[in-house]
């Protein structure tokens, strides 16, 4: 089994340091000599494609939470109004789907029941499905129109990584190819996304060659800690999500992720002396004053005790003055962010649940693919 696990001690931390080649795999191959997306392998006509007119996306776990990173982007390049719904809720509650509707169904098994059913619901009702899956000809990928595989190789961990990390980038290829194809965003800029994605493998690298170490760290340091609150705003609220689900899965500690703008609204109550926020902070050239408004909620939760940790893009020296900690990922965009910031967090889980003593791998309650609904 150790030679399995390549070394490391756990499968959960060889799949963290596969990332970077998940990735750029599930890049591999989806270009023409051009530069330009081509997804011809999904075998759906381009017709239906353009005439869609509303995009579903349906998972469960770690999975929708990919789906609701790839909601921004995907309304953003192509605008075209996407909703992100949990599989077991959009099943059973009669929603409005039709031949207009385009279901992106997302599951690193191809195998969650769950999913399954909300996939039979949407094509009865006459919608066009594509799965985005990593398990080749698993059951989701066949019962569906087309399918994209992301490439992350085998993800053995109950705690999906990489799987997560390729089902943001397929998501985005896709959203990529909907936008060339409606012709609704012009070719440079597709291209110039492309090139940013592309950056991507190398930049996560130097997160696991260069940041380790320091989150490792943090963890040890946190060992008995009672509950994290994760702080996120556009982007980085489904990854703050994403890192509080990671906790839970793995440590067994509560966890929860909030809109940070939802903060004044209900969770400022929380924040009490020692408290731990990890908040995510978007980049300062993105989108108007997300940045500023980052900070704000920072500074709010720390006047009030809380032990404050950031994650920021290398060379923001505004997150400082509120951090007791500052973890600084590379440059990117906005819309790539995740795909950086959410590999400290889960370093951090991973990390924190060995400090405790816990196995990794097999958390308890936890199966990887849950084939019953
Ligand atoms: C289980 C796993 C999660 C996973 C979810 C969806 O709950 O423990 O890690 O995110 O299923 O799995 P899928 O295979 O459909 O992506």
């Amino acid at each position: 089994a150790s030679a399995e696990k390549g070394g490391f001690s756990s499968f959960m931390d060889k799949e963290i340091h596969d990332q970077p080649q998940a990735v750029g795999d599930t890049l591999l191959g989806r270009f023409d000599t051009e530069g330009k997306l081509s997804l011809d392998e999904m075998h759906i006509d381009e017709n239906v494609l353009k005439s869609i007119d509303k995009i579903v996306v349906v998972a469960c776990g770690t999975a929708a939470y990919a789906g609701q990173v790839a909601k921004y982007a995907i309304e953003h390049w192509c605008r075209i109004p996407v909703e992100v719904e949990l599989a077991h809720e959009f099943r059973y509650r009669d929603p409005v789907v039709n031949e207009k509707t385009l279901i992106v169904a997302i599951s690193q098994s191809g195998e969650t029941m769950d999913t399954i059913m909300a996939v039979r619901h949407a094509r009865q009702q006459g919608a066009k499905v594509i799965a985005i899956c990593n398990t080749f000809g698993s059951t989701i990928p066949r019962e569906s129109d087309a399918v994209l595989y992301t490439h992350a190789g085998p993800e053995i961990a109950v705690a999906s990584t990489k799987a997560f990390l390729s089902q943001v980038v397929a998501c985005y290829l896709l959203g990529l190819y909907l936008a060339q194809l409606r012709g609704n965003k012009f070719r440079d800029e597709i291209a110039l996304i492309l090139k940013e994605l592309q950056t991507i493998p190398e930049k996560i690298q130097r997160i696991l060659d260069e940041g380790k170490d320091q989150v490792l760290e943090l963890a040890r340091r946190n060992e008995d800690v009672g509950s994290v609150l994760f702080l996120g705003r556009h982007v980085g609220y489904p990854v703050a999500m994403e890192g509080a689900l990671k906790l839970k899965e793995l440590a067994y500690i509560h966890a929860e992720g909030f809109a940070a703008g939802e903060l004044k609204h209900g969770p400022i109550a929380l924040i009490d002396d020692g408290q731990l926020v990890i908040i995510v902070v978007p980049s300062k050239r993105g989108r108007d004053s997300l940045h500023a408004k980052v900070i704000s909620n920072i500074q709010e939760v720390r006047a009030r005790g809380a032990n404050t940790v950031v994650i920021a893009e290398e060379g923001d020296e505004d997150v400082r003055e509120f951090a007791s900690e500052v973890i600084y990922v590379p440059e990117t965009t906005t819309l790539m962010a995740p795909l950086l910031t959410t590999v400290p967090l889960q370093i951090f889980a991973m990390e924190l649940a060995t400090a405790k003593g816990l196995d990794v791998d097999q958390p308890r309650n936890l199966a990887k693919s849950v084939t019953v609904e």
